[in-house]
């Protein structure tokens, strides 16, 4: 087999090595059932008992309660952009968006396609290197969405958003989702594309409260109805049924390491390790303000950049894939989600380190 190298890719990303060699046994052969995991119909025995299991253990990681359904639908992140406002947004009614970067304004855009919205809060001034420290949100809105992790500029909500009591608060969680404990109970509706903390591309998470499902329009054509989904058990058409089965070996992995709280302390000594070397360099610089920074993408440039890609090839030969940043901030990123070893972010600073001697 060929050595596995230091994945720092935004996503799809990392998965954990036990989750990858359980997948590759069952891929020929779902257990003894002679038939691989991904040839499997959805409708038979062996899947169900995986999809049940992926389900329950999700709900037991992440403290979900019978208040909500949980759904693994497809389309991506993006594809809840529309499906939100669709469901819960009119012409007449409006929603609060907290815009922190590329992807809240994504979600917007699609909002304004069905009613109106409301700016409740903007870091675009700095080009989203912090998370603000104030939120004004209108009242009477229909739903208050934000991003939690704001992948592309390295930035992180670490406390809950101040909205008016009672409001449906809809969360993209697609970059830290069940990277530290969560409050469930505080959402309507949280959602995540799987291929960052949770599982290869093709699947999305969502949470939603069950209230919430029942508010959604009638009109809509079916696959576009969260009740669809919900009375169907993600099952009203063919599931990403390898997506599902993957999941569910990670929610598994998360659950054997101490669960969310475990996940939290792997991902602060590994952020914590990050950015103290980087606030001692001469060379390099975090980009994202100290109380925004993120557990999960670290970005950072030399302010040169030139010297940018020069390090990103250094880095790329030393088996250190996947850290140029988004071209929207420039310098390096280093995604470190939920299965990234300790041991990458040590060879990552090693590597700075050496680059930093030659170039200061
Ligand atoms: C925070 C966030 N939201 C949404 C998306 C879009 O996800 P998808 O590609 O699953 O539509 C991404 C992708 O990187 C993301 O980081």
């Amino acid at each position: 087999m060929t050595d596995r190298i230091f994945n720092f890719s935004a996503g799809p990303a990392v998965l954990p090595v036990p989750v990858l060699e359980e997948a590759r046994e069952n891929l020929l052969s779902l257990g003894n059932t002679g038939i691989g995991v991904c040839e499997h119909s959805h409708r038979g025995k062996a899947f169900l008992a995986v999809y049940e299991e992926c389900e329950a253990v999700c709900r037991e990681v992440g403290g979900i309660s019978s208040d909500y359904k949980v759904l693994f639908l497809q389309g991506g992140a993006s594809f809840q952009f529309g499906m939100i406002p669709m469901n819960f947004l009119s012409s007449d009614a409006h929603a609060d968006y907290l815009l922190t970067g590329a992807w809240s304004e994504k979600a917007q855009e699609e909002a304004v396609r069905f009613g109106k919205t409301h700016t409740a809060c903007s870091s675009k001034d700095r080009n989203y290197c912090y998370i603000p420290a104030t939120v004004q949100c209108s009242s009477g809105a229909a739903y208050v969405h934000y991003t939690s992790n704001n992948t592309i500029f390295g930035t992180q909500w670490h406390r809950f958003p101040e909205v008016p009591a009672n409001s449906a608060v809809i969360c993209d969680a697609s970059s830290d989702i069940f990277c530290r404990p969560v409050d469930v109970a505080k959402y309507g509706l949280i959602y995540a594309g799987a291929q960052k903390n949770l599982g290869p591309s093709g699947v999305t998470l969502v949470i939603i409260r069950n209230d919430l499902i029942e508010r959604g329009r009638t009109d809509l054509p079916t696959m576009l109805q969260y009740r669809t989904h919900s009375k169907n058990d993600s099952m009203y058409n063919t599931p990403p049924t390898f997506g599902i089965y993957l999941m569910g070996l990670v929610f598994k992995w998360i659950k054997s390491n101490g669960g969310l709280v475990g996940m939290e302390q792997r991902n602060r000594t590994k952020a914590d390790r990050l950015y103290a070397y980087l606030d001692q360099s001469r060379l390099f610089k975090p980009t994202a303000d100290r109380d925004s920074r993120s557990l999960m993408n670290v970005t950072f440039v030399t302010g040169n950049d030139e010297l940018d890609s020069q390090f990103v090839k250094v880095a790329t030969a030393a088996g250190l894939d996947g850290l140029k940043g988004h071209r929207s901030v420039g310098g390096m990123r280093a995604s470190i989600y939920n299965a990234f070893p300790i041991e990458g972010v040590d060879a990552l600073i090693a590597v700075m380190q050496e680059f930093e001697a030659k170039h200061t």
